[in-house]
């Protein structure tokens, strides 16, 4: 596989940007293609017979824009998903859950450790089992965050709405005394200064999105899939599909990501 292909990225709208957010930060050398579902989410009240038949059509869909690799920015996705579409690939996926659970594992000193999520991943529990086969001894606890996602696409980012109803779904958490904090969900990075006023600096706030670009880059530098040298300027080093309303994208967008996008194209998902 050429290193100068670009990388697949898919969500289910927005939020997985936060992830292509620190790929871009960490490995500014790539290219990326990203997708987002934004004509059929929110995916975290979704089945997951259906989660995982959105998730190959995507996949179908990144390839063909011959991606070298492929990282599922969705916590819901990967919850669902991965674990099955994971051996139909001849490329390397990648999701953002087992990063996030193996940054939580390393953090904890007293083994409690909370999940904040969709109903999806929450339900799922992919967290507790993946933090499980690496410490069997850790007491992990979901809570379900469902108006965190919309929040956020509200922009209500530093809101006493947004503060208020942290409070409400976070005080469960902190009286069980956990010491670390999974934001796993992509939609959570962007509150997280709301969520560490509500759990205090005692607790460690883990990124699933910044754990995957830092799996992503040692996993292409181990298949010796590095892009060694960036794109030129004006090459179209990263490129922005979705399957609605791209004008709303366009705008949320550039406000979490450093880099003008100008663009987004549609693409008729169910076709693929
Ligand atoms: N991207 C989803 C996740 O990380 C949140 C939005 C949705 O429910 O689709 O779980």
């Amino acid at each position: 596989m050429d290193s100068n292909a670009p990388i697949g990225v898919f969500d289910s709208g927005v939020g997985g940007l936060t992830v292509m957010r620190e790929i871009m930060r960490q490995i500014p050398n790539e290219r990326i293609v990203y997708f987002g579902d934004t004509a059929r989410v929110p995916y975290g009240s979704k089945s997951r017979e259906t989660v995982i038949r959105y998730s190959r059509q995507i996949i179908r869909f990144l390839r063909t824009q011959e991606v070298k690799a492929i990282v599922v920015a969705c916590n819901t996705a990967s919850a669902y998903a991965l674990d099955e579409i994971e051996g139909e690939m001849e490329i390397p996926i990648i999701g953002v859950v087992k990063p996030g659970a193996k940054a939580a594992s390393g953090v904890t000193r007293n083994g409690k450790i909370g999940v904040i999520g969709t109903e999806a991943t929450i339900g799922s529990r992919i967290y507790t089992r993946y933090i499980k086969e690496i410490n069997e001894n850790a007491e992990v606890v979901g809570k379900a965050c469902p108006l965190f996602v919309p929040l956020v696409e509200e922009g209500l980012l530093h809101d006493p709405v947004t503060d208020e109803i942290a409070m409400r779904y976070l005080g469960s958490l902190i009286d069980i005394g956990i010491d670390t904090l999974i934001l796993g969900c992509t939609h959570y990075p962007l509150i997280r200064s709301a969520v560490a006023k509500v759990v205090g600096e005692n607790v460690t706030l883990v990124n699933p999105a910044y754990e995957t670009a830092k799996e992503l880059r040692e996993l292409l530098e181990k298949e010796n899939m590095l892009n060694p040298v960036r794109p030129e300027l004006g090459t179209n080093q990263y490129q922005f599909f979705v399957s609605d309303a791209a004008e709303k994208f366009i705008r949320f967008a550039n406000s979490i990501i450093k880099y003008g996008v100008l663009s987004a194209k549609i693409i008729h998902i169910e076709e693929y």
